[in-house]
């Protein structure tokens, strides 16, 4: 079964589905999820600065003897580092910490709006872009006037939007400007994380059921009929393997009228314009 792919805005493809690390510890336990999901099929993996495990993303990444350009990696610039100079900096320090020689997608993580510095920040992403270091650039957590604010002022546009997007806070209203732009929008905790009750939600464990599928692989499923990029997490191999066993069945329109009664707006993550940290 071949996985589906998504065509940014500067023609660059993502597979649809990767495996995020957030959470997954650097050295053996990041490098064990990461070469189990290589050996799955994933060809996408998502990580950051902050998660602390680059390092072990790129010796996994290494270790597999797939060809570099066979993998998609994303990673992300911390909000302490936004700003021009700290910017390019920063991602010098991602390149090393992972032993390559581009990243295929950079993304700033938070707009850390009191900051007020994701406008020059994103100059930076045009030169790195430019200079050809990151096939794609992006951006994460941007509400609608955020990315609003951005594209006034960028020069190219962001490829992808990475926001928390599941079943219960399925951001109508940022999907929607993101596909009036072309901007491809990609669910973190899409899963609704651990603690989240999406996968032991009964309507979506029915729905597995009609399909011979679990609950996990129902909502991952529910993000692919969306057009969405999306990156459960997992650190066991055989939840990695199962995350993957996800493109030989569709949801009907049925499954996604009752999937679309669990929304609740509500978040479980930070809100962007109240999330600062450095
Ligand atoms: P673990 O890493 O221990 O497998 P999200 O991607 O929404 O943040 O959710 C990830 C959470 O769901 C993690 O706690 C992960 O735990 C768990 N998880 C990932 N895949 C599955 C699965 N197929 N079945 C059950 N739990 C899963």
């Amino acid at each position: 079964m071949t996985q589906p792919h998504i065509t940014l805005n500067n023609g660059i493809t993502i597979p649809q589905v990767g495996l995020g690390v957030w959470q997954a510890k650097d050295g053996k336990e990041v490098e064990a999820a990461v070469s189990a999901a290589l050996k799955a099929g994933y060809r996408m993996i998502d990580t950051a600065a902050v998660y602390g495990n680059e390092k072990g993303v790129g010796r996994a990444i290494k270790a597999s003897g797939i060809p570099r350009d066979e993998i998609f990696v994303t990673t992300k610039l911390w909000n302490a580092d936004q700003g021009y100079d700290k910017t390019l900096q920063a991602f010098a320090k991602s390149l090393e910490r992972l032993q390559l020689d581009y990243i295929d997608l950079y993304l700033i993580h938070w707009p850390a709006p009191a900051a007020n510095k994701y406008n020059d920040t994103w100059r930076a992403f045009e030169k790195i872009f430019n200079d050809g270091l990151a096939r794609s650039i992006g951006v994460s957590n941007f509400k609608p006037h955020h990315l609003e604010d951005l594209l006034d002022h960028a020069v190219i546009p962001p490829a992808v939007n990475q926001i928390e997007l599941h079943p219960q806070f399925p951001q109508h209203g940022t999907r929607l400007l993101c596909n009036q732009h072309d901007i491809a929008v990609e669910s973190w905790s899409p899963l609704g994380g651990s603690t989240g009750g999406l996968l032991t939600n009964q309507k979506i464990i029915d729905i597995g059921h009609k399909h011979g599928k679990s609950a996990a692989q129902i909502i991952i499923r529910w993000h692919i009929e969306n057009g969405s990029i999306v990156i459960p997490k997992s650190v066991h191999a055989e939840r990695i393997e199962q995350n993957f066993d996800v493109f030989d069945f569709t949801l009907d329109a049925d499954d996604m009228a009752q999937i679309a009664t669990l929304d609740t707006g509500e978040r479980i993550g930070a809100d962007p314009d109240s999330t600062n940290f450095t």
